[in-house]
């Protein structure tokens, strides 16, 4: 990978509090590379006390543009210039793009979601789905089956189920949904509900969701060869819930395709290029092993 910068390389990078584990800039350097681009990507650790001073410098350091992670997802949106229509529905921004001082805050996980999933859009359009989940992952991939893979019904499953029955509420209210069943992650229910599903998404933070032998058990005995099972944790890619999906005959995805697709689209936001994602997704595979 390059390691000299020269007086015109523009920066990109991610900003989030704590910055632990994340493939971003391993992503984002080797597409720049790949495309002979002369950018950089680095990792700021900005806690959310000086959140808004660094959006000051991005301005004037004239830092092109930035992800967002992790605690700055929706506080964020408050300072932006402008908001992208999904983002604002969505309610958290993942990517800024710095237009000549004009900040613009961007939701491009839905096209990680979108692209991950659009080999089986027939088969969701009006099938029963679980996600599981309530978090910011989980509105954006609730966002884009609304939106684009038109659901019969979603059911809405968390460990904390008044977080699930508030994300129910505003999408019925944004994007006036209102097919959605709630229901706390508790197997003995999830084995109907799971049963009845064409897709079933984790968008827990949960690595090896679900957690114990037991309700890994419980779910097994639902999966089927006719299923689609998403899995967004991308660390490690086979999950174990991935890996009993499997062993069912069912489909699985993994959060690593959706990891390179949501860069691919800030990637083409900051740069006006397309990510090369194949070569991209080979890469981080190789990246991640060794
Ligand atoms: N592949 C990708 O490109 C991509 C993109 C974005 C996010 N992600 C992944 O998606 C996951 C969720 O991210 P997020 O931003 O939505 O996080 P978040 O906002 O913190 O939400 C976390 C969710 O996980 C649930 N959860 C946490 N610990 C749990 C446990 N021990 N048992 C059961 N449920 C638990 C929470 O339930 P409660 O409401 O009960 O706390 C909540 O629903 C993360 O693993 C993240 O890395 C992947």
């Amino acid at each position: 990978m390059k390691n000299l910068y020269h007086l015109n390389t523009k920066l990109t990078g991610l900003i989030g509090h704590p910055i632990k584990h994340t493939f971003s800039p391993f992503i984002h350097n080797i597409s720049f590379e790949l495309n002979g681009l002369d950018y950089i990507y680095l990792p700021f650790d900005v806690p959310s006390s000086n959140l808004k001073t660094a959006l000051k410098g991005i301005v004037s350091l004239g830092i092109k543009g930035l992800n967002v992670t992790i605690p700055h997802k929706e506080n964020i949106m408050l300072i932006m210039n402008d908001v992208s229509e999904e983002a604002s529905i969505i309610g958290s921004i993942n990517t800024i793009v710095n237009d000549m001082g004009k900040l613009t805050g961007y939701n491009t996980d839905v096209n990680g979601i979108y692209e991950t999933l659009v080999d089986y859009k027939e088969e969701i359009n009006g099938s029963e789905v679980s996600v599981v989940g309530a978090g910011g992952a989980a509105r954006a991939v609730i966002y884009s089956l609304i939106r684009y893979f038109k659901p019969s019904r979603i059911y809405l499953i968390n460990r904390t189920e008044q977080r699930a029955e508030s994300l129910k509420n505003y999408f019925i209210d944004k994007m006036k949904f209102d097919s959605f069943k709630t229901l706390e992650l508790f197997p003995p229910d999830l084995v109907e509900v799971f049963g009845n599903s064409k897709l079933i998404v984790n968008a827990t933070s949960v690595g090896m969701f679900p957690e114990s032998d037991d309700i890994i058990t419980t779910l097994g005995s639902s999966f089927t060869k006719e299923q689609i099972v998403f899995d967004l944790v991308y660390n490690p890619p086979q999950t174990a819930l991935l890996k009993l999906a499997a062993s069912r005959g069912a489909i699985t995805l993994d959060g690593l395709k959706m990891l390179v697709f949501q860069a691919a689209k800030s990637f083409e936001l900051w740069t006006g290029e397309q990510m090369p994602v194949e070569k991209v997704y080979k890469s981080l595979q190789l990246f991640i092993k060794t």
